[in-house]
C-alpha cells in the first residue's frame, strides 16, 4: 500500500537525517513538498503519481505525529467541581483536606470497573488522536496502594500506551510515610513492566532523597527516570535529578534560576506543561530562557483530572507560544521529535525517510497552530502508514 501526500505548501524537516532530538529549534526547516508513505514508512520526500492513494494537501503543512510524552490515563472520571472551588479561591490545601485532589480520583478509581477505566481512557485517546496525537504515553499514580498501581499499570498496557511509567511515587498514602512507602515503589519497581519511572516531589507528596532513592532504583532497573519537580515550589531538585541522570524532568514552573544553565547543557529534556500552568494559575516555566541556553525543550499534555484536564496538543502548542516566546516550529519540534526522545522512541517523531510514516496533515500553515487559538487544525492523521483519522 503506497500513499502519497502531495504538495503542502510547509513540510516540518529537521535540520538532518539522525538526529536524536534537536535543542536548536531555528535549524528546523519548512519546507514546500510532498510525502510518499509505503509499508507503514517513510519511503520519499516527493510525490508517487502511482500511489495506490494521493491526498492532495495543498495549502496544508505536514508535520510530524505529535507525540503526548506526559499524561496521566488512564484514570477514573473528572473534578471539575473541584475547578470551580480553585477558581473561585479555595486554597489547593482546603481542597485536598476535604478528600480532593488526587485521594478524589484515587476513590474514583478504586470504585471503577476495568471496563469503565477503559472506556473512558480509550475515549479521550480517539479524541487525541483526532488533534494528531499519534504516540501517547501513560502513567500509573492513582492506585495508592500495591494492587491500585499494579491495576494501573495493566490497564494502561491493555490501553494500548506506546509507553507505560510507573509514578508510583505520585501520593503518600494515607497512613504512610514517603520513606516507608518508598519500599513499596522499590517493590512495585521490580515486579512490574512498566518502561520509566516517574515521581511527584512536592512539600505534599515525596522528598529530594526519595528521588535520589528512585534514581538508584531506576538505575537498579534499567529504566530511564523522570520526575515532576518544581511545580508549586522551587525545591532544588533539578541538581539531584541530573546527578541521578534524569530523561526528563516535568513541571519547571518555578525552576530556580541557577538550575537553568546546568539543565540547559545536560542530556535530559525539560518537559514544560504550560496546560497545568494555566488552568492551576501556577508560574510560568522559563521556556524561552531554556530554550535560548541550548535546552532539549519539549511540551505535553499532563492531561489528568486534577490539574491538567487537557489533551490537545495544538492548543498546548498555542500555550507554549504565547507564554513562552517560541515560534510555532520551536514548540512542534517540542510535541514530535523530542518528545520522541524522552520516551526513547527513536523510530518517529520526525520525517525522515525510514521512519515510521506518523503523519498529520494540518489545513493550514504551521504558524496559524498557535494564532487561531484553541481550534483543531488536523485535517488528517496517519499511523504507522495508515489514515487512522480524517476530518469529515
Ligand atoms: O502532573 N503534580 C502531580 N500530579 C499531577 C496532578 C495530579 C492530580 O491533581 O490529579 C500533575 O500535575
Ligand atoms: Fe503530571
Amino acid at each position: 500500500m503506497t500513499l502519497s501526500l502531495r504538495g503542502a505548501a510547509q513540510v516540518l524537516l529537521p535540520p538532518e537525517d539522525g538526529l536524536p532530538y534537536v535543542r536548536d529549534a531555528a535549524g528546523m526547516r519548512l519546507e514546500p513538498g510532498s510525502v510518499t508513505v509505503r509499508d507503514g514508512a517513510i519511503a520519499a520526500l516527493e510525490d508517487d503519481p502511482g500511489a495506490d492513494e494521493v491526498i492532495d494537501v495543498a495549502g496544508g503543512a505536514i508535520v510530524p505525529g505529535l507525540v503526548d510524552c506526559h499524561t496521566h490515563l488512564p484514570f477514573a472520571g473528572w473534578r471539575a467541581e473541584e475547578y470551580e472551588q480553585k477558581v473561585t479561591g479555595v486554597p489547593y490545601e482546603e481542597i485536598a483536606r476535604g478528600g480532593g485532589g488526587i485521594a478524589a480520583s484515587a476513590r474514583a478509581l478504586a470504585e471503577a470497573s476495568d471496563g469503565a477505566v477503559l472506556a473512558q481512557a480509550r475515549a479521550i485517546r480517539a479524541e487525541m488522536l483526532a488533534h494528531g496525537t499519534t504516540t501517547v504515553e501513560a502513567k500509573t499514580g492513582y492506585g495508592l496502594s500495591r494492587e491500585g498501581e499494579r491495576r494501573l499499570v495493566r490497564l494502561a498496557r491493555e490501553l494500548g500506551a506506546d509507553r507505560v511509567t510507573g509514578l508510583f511515587a505520585h501520593a503518600v498514602p494515607p497512613g504512610e510515610s514517603p520513606g516507608g512507602w518508598m519500599d513499596a515503589v522499590d517493590a512495585l519497581a521490580a515486579e512490574c513492566d512498566v518502561d520509566a519511572l516517574d515521581i511527584y516531589v512536592e512539600s505534599v507528596a515525596f522528598r529530594n532523597e526519595d528521588l535520589e532513592r528512585l534514581g538508584a532504583i531506576a538505575a537498579r532497573e534499567g529504566v530511564p527516570l523522570r520526575a515532576h519537580v518544581e511545580q508549586f515550589n522551587a525545591n532544588r531538585s533539578v541538581p539531584v535529578a541530573l546527578a541521578a541522570g534524569a530523561r526528563s524532568v516535568d513541571h519547571l514552573a518555578c525552576l530556580h534560576p541557577d538550575d537553568l544553565a546546568p539543565l540547559a547543557a545536560a542530556e535530559c529534556a525539560a518537559v514544560l506543561l504550560p496546560g497545568a500552568e494555566l488552568l492551576g494559575d501556577e508560574a510560568v516555566a522559563p521556556g524561552r530562557a531554556l530554550a535560548e541556553a541550548g535546552a532539549i525543550c519539549v511540551v505535553a499534555t499532563d492531561c489528568n483530572p486534577g490539574t491538567s484536564p487537557v489533551l490537545s496538543l495544538p492548543l498546548v502548542v498555542g500555550l507554549a507560544v504565547r507564554r513562552y516566546g517560541w515560534s510555532a516550529r520551536q514548540a512542534l519540534l517540542a510535541c514530535t521529535l523530542n518528545a520522541a526522545w524522552v520516551l526513547g522512541l527513536d523510530d518517529r517523531g520526525s520525517i525522515e525517510v525510514g521512519k515510521r510514516a506518523d503523519l498529520v496533515v494540518l489545513d493550514g500553515p504551521v504558524e496559524h497552530v498557535p494564532y487561531r487559538f484553541g481550534r483543531n487544525p488536523v485535517r488528517l492523521v496517519i499511523a504507522g502508514g495508515e489514515v487512522v483519522w480524517r476530518r469529515r
